[in-house]
């Protein structure tokens, strides 16, 4: 039985996409491989809304967040750090783990932050050098306001670094680096790109890349520079992942045929999709609505029903993968993933398992639900 994967990445890859990746290996510094990174780059600047270069780097995501700091910041900055679930502690995390001074604006793990709040978190810290966000929030199911957030960090700020983690949402929410005005926006392979985990993409604002030349931080791996140098010149500092860039030389102009704003479309259409089956079966949904992720939905796990049995039971009963809740979360939360390459059969297939294997488990999912 083939698995409907609906974990909220690594995600799903295309038939096309993985014969491109079963290609013989080429030589990364030859003709060709320039070829290939000169679309896909041009490819990501799309999806990225910018003029600048985009980076890769072989890496998962967490590797874009520390490259993002250490080519930001130099030891002693201090930055406004915006969280409000596992991967914005992550992200303060790293920057407190190079000597930054950080302070937390704590946002309660389901909602999004507040423009207002974060504006006057930033007015506390008079020399603030940089702000770190992030756009869609894995663990909790919710997506900030990044354009409001810019807007009111901008007029306070207006020299500080807007580092935005886009991990889960770029390619799948609308999201414009440069009309933003954001600095360093980083992403990673197996989100919505369609294609397996091992490259990090990281666009950088002429801002940043300022910031770039004065900071201190100890950088080799990730030296933005000599990321940009490589890719003039068509190649990367290091070996890439070449089948992670045959990949995306197949997935981006399947996007592009899709076009941006259907492919936000679809994405929309799917969270409204898995949320009205989850409340039509009874269910309780993690994140506050109005913020709702279009990439992930969080459910609570009903009362009486245990979260890790029921993610078992969709595995083995139904071959239907889904994600826990991650740190105090597990058990309490599923989540399910609809980002990438995903149609409306694989969501409704997804959401009629979910109802079948709770009832199984003994929740009463009320009469008249969709798939009753
Ligand atoms: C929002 C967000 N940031 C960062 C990461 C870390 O990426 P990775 O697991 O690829 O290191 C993830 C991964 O799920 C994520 O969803």
């Amino acid at each position: 039985m083939q698995q409907n994967l609906r974990i909220p990445g690594p995600t799903p890859i295309p038939p096309a996409v993985a014969e491109a990746m079963a290609r013989p290996m080429i030589n990364h510094r030859g003709p060709e491989f320039a070829a290939i990174i000169a679309r896909v780059s041009e490819g990501l600047q799309h999806f990225f809304q910018t003029t600048q270069p985009v980076l890769g780097f072989p890496s998962s995501g967490s590797g874009a967040m520390e490259a993002a700091i250490v080519n930001s910041f130099s030891p002693g900055d201090e930055v406004l750090s915006v969280t409000c679930g596992a991967f914005g502690n992550r992200l303060a995390k790293i920057a407190e783990t190079f000597g930054l001074k950080v302070t937390r604006h704590a946002v309660e793990w389901g909602h999004a932050a507040d423009p207002e709040a974060v504006a006057q978190a930033l007015a506390a810290i008079p020399n603030a050098r940089g702000v770190l966000l992030t756009h869609n929030e894995t663990s909790t199911g919710i997506t900030n306001d990044i354009q409001a957030l810019a807007r009111v960090i901008r007029q306070r700020r207006p020299d500080a670094l807007i580092l935005v983690d886009v991990v889960s949402s770029l390619g799948c929410i609308d999201l414009r680096m440069d009309e933003w005005d954001l600095d360093v926006v980083f992403t990673g392979s197996q989100k919505g790109w369609m294609v397996p985990p091992g490259l990090a993409m990281i666009g950088v604002s002429q801002r940043a890349w300022a910031a770039t030349e004065r900071a201190t931080l100890p950088r080799s791996y990730w030296d933005f520079r000599a990321a940009r140098k490589s890719l003039e010149k068509g190649q990367t500092p290091y070996t890439p992942p070449v089948s992670i860039y045959f990949g995306l030389d197949v997935s981006l102009p399947m996007m592009r045929a899709e076009g941006r704003d259907a492919i936000f479309a679809r994405h929309l259409a799917g969270g409204t999709l898995v949320r009205e089956r989850a409340r039509t079966m009874g269910l309780r949904l993690f994140a506050d609505p109005a913020f709702a992720s279009n990439t992930v939905t969080a459910i609570d796990v009903p009362e009486g029903v245990d979260g890790k049995a029921l993610t078992k039971a969709m595995r083995e009963n139904e071959g239907v993968v889904i994600a826990g809740g991650q740190e105090h979360l597990e058990g309490r939360i599923i989540r399910i993933g609809h980002l990438g390459y995903f149609s409306e059969a694989d969501l409704t297939a997804c959401m009629d398992a979910l109802e079948r294997q709770l009832t199984a488990l003994g929740h009463r999912v009320p009469t008249g639900a969709a798939g009753a």
